[in-house]
């Protein structure tokens, strides 16, 4: 198949645009962009083709924007495990819950399994520059995959509200790190402005291309669930690219007859950061933004999520909603997924559980529902909430004396100091 077995299509005029176009948003309209495909050139053995490659975004090439798959700029991406966690059903009083761990990506979140399809297509382009803003992860990921191609890679994130982690990982990949002194959704204004003007290739999550890479986490959990949806699909919600990706790789796999039935979107959002959540149960026509979000989980902390449009329809057309968790529910789940299931997130990507936690108290799933849960990011992108959060390990004299005697003295080294 050629590259053009795929074009770009405004969601809200329908106008249509070569996918060698370097375009974000709609020049007629404003509107978001998708990736469509031409249905004819589909194979019709997509299973078979599918089955012969290992679980990744690769997997999936067909229903990718990129034909040539040997020149993928890949780290490895996808893959992620899906695990069955009985200990954490239990507790929460549900029959069959699985959480689909996107910490295990090559740079610890799912942002990568954008960053590979989109990094691929800047250099399709011929883009010698990308940028981002970011809350951390998206530009974590973005240095990572532009220092495998070989692009000059520049980052906005706003001053001191991104984890050491995910800073970290942005400067030792050799990204250019600007810090602003706003927040996430002043720089994104800002990084749009300059792409629209310079040659610089903006991989934020307006870009459809990069969405293409997130929606591989909708076809892995089907193959992983042996060819089945999930009853509800349960995800974070920030800026609402990954809720709006993950559906459309579930309806594409309708379209092709790959499952018999779609999963119900469930989008959480942070309570000081909820534009879409709260608009939604307003039965708002519109979302109305947040001025100054604020959330201890950083990686959403966003007033102005700009897929919008495209998470509200996902939401819709599911027949799914969005819900709104408190930082302390955040924080909980955090623990819970950490101390039941061995799984080791950050705060933001516990909001899907928190979620799940919540909504099975105000009887909205049901006990026989197969959940699955997307846990976003690794929790060793932000130690420091957790060392905040936590007692310090006690320090006792080098004998085996003293350690027996901490070893049974109680208050234990693992305790919440406050929530
Ligand atoms: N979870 C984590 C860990 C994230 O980093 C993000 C977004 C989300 C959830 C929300 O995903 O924006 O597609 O709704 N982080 C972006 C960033 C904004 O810059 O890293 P979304």
């Amino acid at each position: 198949m050629d590259r053009f077995c795929c074009f770009l299509k405004c969601i809200e005029c329908g106008q249509e645009y070569s996918p060698q176009e370097v375009i974000y948003t709609c020049h007629k309209c404003g509107g978001l962009l998708s990736v469509e495909y031409e249905k004819s050139k589909i194979p019709s053995d997509l299973d078979e083709i599918w089955k012969k490659r290992p679980l990744s975004v690769w997997r999936y090439a067909e229903l990718l924007p990129i034909r040539n798959k040997e020149k993928a700029v890949s780290l490895g991406e996808g893959g992620t495990n899906l695990n069955r966690c009985k200990r954490l059903s239990e507790k929460l009083g549900l029959k069959r819950l699985y959480v689909k761990n996107e910490g295990e990506n090559p740079t610890g979140s799912f942002k990568d399994r954008g960053m590979t399809v989109g990094v691929t297509m800047a250099l399709e382009l011929g883009m010698k520059k990308v940028a981002c803003a970011s809350t951390g992860n998206t530009s974590a990921s973005l240095a990572a995959y532009a220092a495998k191609a070989g692009l000059e890679c520049f980052v906005l994130i706003p001053s001191g509200k991104v984890a050491f982690g995910k800073l970290t990982q942005a400067i030792i990949h050799g990204a250019k790190v600007i810090q602003i002194r706003g927040n996430f959704d002043e720089a994104l204004k800002i990084v749009r402005e300059i792409c629209s003007k310079h040659l610089v290739y903006l991989l934020n999550s307006v870009n459809p291309f990069r969405l293409e890479g997130q929606k591989t986490a909708a076809f892995e959990i089907r193959d992983q669930l042996s060819g089945e949806a999930p009853d509800k699909l349960i995800v974070p919600v920030g800026n609402a690219g990954n809720i709006s990706a993950i559906w459309k790789g579930f309806k594409e796999l309708y379209e092709q007859g790959m499952i018999e039935r779609l999963p119900q979107m469930i989008g959480i959002q942070a309570e000081g950061a909820a534009p879409i959540a709260n608009s939604l149960k307003h039965s708002l026509t519109t979302v109305k933004f947040v001025k100054n979000p604020e959330t201890v989980a950083t990686a959403i902390r966003i007033g102005a999520p700009v897929n919008w449009k495209k998470a509200v329809r996902a939401v819709k057309e599911s027949c799914g909603f969005m819900e709104t968790v408190s930082d302390a529910e955040i924080l909980e789940a955090q623990k819970l997924l950490a101390q039941y299931e061995g799984l080791f997130v950050e705060p933001a990507s516990a909001a899907s559980v928190a979620g799940l936690a919540k909504l099975i108290q105000m009887g909205q799933i049901d006990r026989d529902e197969t959940v699955v849960c997307i846990v976003t990011g690794h929790g060793l992108k932000d130690p420091d909430i957790v060392l905040k959060r936590f007692r310090k390990p006690v320090e006792v004299e080098a004998t085996t004396e003293a350690v027996v005697q901490a070893m049974t003295s109680k208050p234990q080294a693992a305790q919440v100091l406050a929530s």
